[in-house]
């Protein structure tokens, strides 16, 4: 368990983050969504200890990432997969980890083993290509068996093959029951891997909840097809609901459930052939959820990107 309170970070004149108060639970993935610049990052690293939070607490298990006896086996994380010595090899890297934390040489060739890097343990990590060099920094955050993960933006410049390992490993760490928090800039990519999200937008919580609940509660629209499309079309704006003509035979009605135009098209004796609720997708949600928060977006996108 991640437990955020009033967890606020000051820049000389930036809020990066704004009183973040919500509870990472076990079990889980939780996606952390937000745009380039919003914040995710500098809440991993106050979790870490790596930033000191200007007000409010980070805590881990209920602990301060500074009291924890072995760190690493409380928390891994995945924050910069570039932050390694590149002359070592893959091997080497995890020992100097492991001896740090009084956990034993078998473990890294057990972490090794599960993300797939045994073949090359012993090549320089500074030869590794990005998803090689995510997979050696996912073994480290294993490394002392930890019950918390956080992995920051950990699909960047992954491919597709790569993105589908990282996605089943995470269900699989939480599926043990493990914390699992992940950043992603991409509301599609945690579409397929988070049970829960926190979005957020300039440092400030916008919205947290089941995914699943994030899309319901997103009113999309209705895709409606009828042989009498001009009576029904006055019929809807009649009760009040905005209607566009598609073509002859469809209508799109916004601001209604299909239930509701289902309902004004038989109170005017209209015949329906077809009637569609059409999803919002994920990036539509996550778009209007942000869209207020995103701030100088061309510049964000480059400075936000990297961390
Ligand atoms: N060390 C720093 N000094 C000054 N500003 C920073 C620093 N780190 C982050 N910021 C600013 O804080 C905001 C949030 O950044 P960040 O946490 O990296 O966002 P994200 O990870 O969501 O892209 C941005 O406006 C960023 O420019
Ligand atoms: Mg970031």
């Amino acid at each position: 368990m991640i437990e955020l309170r009033d967890l606020t970070k000051t820049y000389e004149n930036v809020v990066a983050v704004d009183g973040l108060t919500v509870d990472i639970r076990p079990g889980v993935v939780t996606g952390f969504l937000g745009p380039n610049g919003s914040g995710k990052s500098t809440t991993m690293r106050m979790i870490l200890g790596l930033d000191q939070p200007t007000k409010g607490s980070a805590t881990i298990n209920g602990m301060k990432y500074h009291d924890l006896k072995f760190p690493l086996r409380e928390v891994g994380a995945l924050i910069d997969a570039k932050a390694l010595h590149p002359g070592r090899s893959a091997r080497n890297h995890l020992l100097a980890l492991a001896a740090s934390n009084n956990i034993p040489t078998k473990r890294v060739d057990e972490v090794l083993d599960i993300v797939g890097l045994s073949k090359v343990a012993k090549k320089r990590a500074g030869n590794f290509s990005l998803g090689m060099g995510q997979r050696l920094g996912i073994a480290a955050a294993l490394l002392g068996d930890p019950g918390v993960l956080l992995f920051d933006e950990p699909v960047n410049g992954l491919d597709p093959e790569g993105i589908r390992w990282v996605r089943e490993f995470f269900r699989g760490l939480a599926s043990e029951g493990r914390t699992v928090f992940v950043s992603s800039h991409l509301m599609s990519e945690m579409a397929l891997t988070a049970d829960d999200v926190i979005v957020i937008g300039r440092g400030k919580l916008i919205r947290q909840g089941k995914i699943s609940d994030l899309t319901e509660n997103a009113l999309g629209t209705v895709l409606v097809r009828s042989p009498q499309v001009a009576d029904l079309e006055a019929a809807l704006r009649r009760a009040g609901y905005g209607v566009t003509t598609d073509n002859e035979s469809t209508l799109t009605v916004s601001g209604a459930t299909s239930e509701q135009v289902g309902e004004v098209a038989h109170a005017s004796s209209v015949v329906l052939h077809e009637l569609t609720p059409q999803r919002a997708s994920l990036e539509d949600v996550f778009m209007e959820l942000t869209a207020d928060s995103v701030e100088y977006s061309g510049a964000q996108h480059q400075s936000g990107a990297e961390q």
